[in-house]
């Protein structure tokens, strides 16, 4: 008998993979539907190859409401679902606004409501540390806490924080319409999983993360470099008040987030109802320079780069204070951000062409 059954929208993504892989493996039947807008179908082999069991999946758009309808009429077993699909570049946020609020709060709403109508009361929202904007503004607020006002920067951001607003406020309000009318309700519980700066790779070297257009973030271009398909990293800034004048993020290994996607959803199931902000983060903030070190370390040679200017909306310092996982949900991370270099290393050594090509041999 299976723990439970869940559905995973984004499920062929990036951390959406890493988490279903961590629910097979820990006993759950997974249902996965995503649009493949910016994932392939070769995710569901190389999870199938790791756990010996294969996601049921569907294509199909999280604004579609008739077919989630269907997906959750046709697995009446899911109770509970991990909300990864979303738009996620956050310089294409600022161009196409309408289509981020659409996708990310419309498809989040639709989602909502295909769920109350299906009662499956139990939600995983993934939220991102950018909800915080610049915590410097603040005294005392780095390595950020939950409780650290939001104020995102960016339209990307934005849409998280205003998905955390709509499912906080819908969670309350079924709490609240319910008790007033004295009638007996299944309470909703909710988990807003705040992450810091997700990297690394499956340590087989088998799964890790295939965007389909360029990549954004400082790893995976990295990478690149270090497989010839970029001449140079070019490092957005030396003129920051940091240790070497770079911004500092915290990195945090892909397996360590998707286990921790794992024990809210379990703290869900088994605690009170209710909805709240975890931070997903080690508590250690890297440098720019820092990673560039530690990354070249693991290639074996110094990877070209160039400083430049700052980026626009970047921040000096986005580092979690991570107390609250720690102790409520009884996570922290075990995995170092060397060994998610180590690991993105071999990942992309190995698999250049992401899943267009075949795996490599166990
Ligand atoms: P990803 O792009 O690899 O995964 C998102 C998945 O959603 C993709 O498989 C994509 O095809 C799917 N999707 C996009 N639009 C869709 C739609 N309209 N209908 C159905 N599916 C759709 O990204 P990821 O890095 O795995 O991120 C997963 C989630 O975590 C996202 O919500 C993202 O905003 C959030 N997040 C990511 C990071 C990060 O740095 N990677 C940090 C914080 C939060
Ligand atoms: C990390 C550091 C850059 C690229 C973004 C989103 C955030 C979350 C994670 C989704 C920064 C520097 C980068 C490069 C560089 N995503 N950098 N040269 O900006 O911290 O966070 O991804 O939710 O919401 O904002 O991540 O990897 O882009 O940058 O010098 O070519 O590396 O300036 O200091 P970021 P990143």
């Amino acid at each position: 008998m299976p723990v439970g059954t869940v559905l995973v929208t984004g499920g062929t993504g990036y951390i959406g993979s890493f988490t279903t892989l961590a629910l097979l493996d820990a006993g759950y039947d997974v249902v996965i539907v995503d649009s493949l807008y910016n994932s392939s179908k070769v995710a569901l082999d190389r999870i199938e190859l790791l756990a010996g069991r294969r996601p049921d999946f569907y294509q199909i758009d999280i604004t579609d409401e008739k077919a989630l309808d269907e997906v959750f009429a046709k697995h009446p077993s899911i109770d509970s679902v991990i909300h990864f699909a979303a738009l996620k570049a956050v310089g294409e946020s600022s161009v196409i606004p309408l289509e981020y609020y659409r996708v990310n709060v419309g498809g989040s709403i639709a989602l909502l409501q295909s769920m109350s109508r299906n009662n499956v009361t139990n939600i995983v929202f993934s939220s991102s540390a950018t909800v915080y904007g610049d915590a410097t503004r603040f005294p005392n607020m780095i390595p950020i806490p939950e409780h650290c006002p939001i104020g995102p920067t960016n339209t990307y951001g934005r849409t998280k924080s205003m998905i955390e607003d709509v499912i906080s406020d819908y969670i309350n309000a079924q709490r609240n319409n319910l008790e007033k009318e004295g009638k007996p309700f299944q309470q909703w519980n909710g988990a807003l999983l705040r992450y810091f700066n997700p990297c690394g790779a499956h340590p087989s070297g088998i799964m890790g993360e295939d965007p389909q257009g360029v990549p954004f973030n400082l790893l995976p271009l990295l990478g690149q470099v270090a497989t010839g398909q970029r001449e140079k990293l070019l490092v957005y800034g030396e003129d920051y008040p940091s240790r070497d004048g770079t911004a500092i993020r915290d990195y945090i290994h892909v397996v360590d987030l998707a286990r921790g996607h794992l024990v809210a959803l379990n703290y869900l199931r088994a605690n009170q109802p209710g909805v709240k902000a975890w931070n997903l983060g080690s508590g250690r903030g890297s440098t720019v320079f820092e990673i560039v070190k530690a990354f070249s370390a693991v290639v074996g040679r110094d990877l070209k780069y160039e400083v430049v200017a700052r980026r626009a909306g970047d921040v000096l310092d986005l580092t979690a204070n991570p107390t609250l996982a720690n102790t409520e949900l009884n996570w922290k991370t075990e995995l170092t951000m060397e060994k998610a270099c180590e690991d993105l290393w071999r990942w992309v050594s190995n698999n250049p062409q992401g899943y267009r090509q075949e795996p490599p041999a166990e």
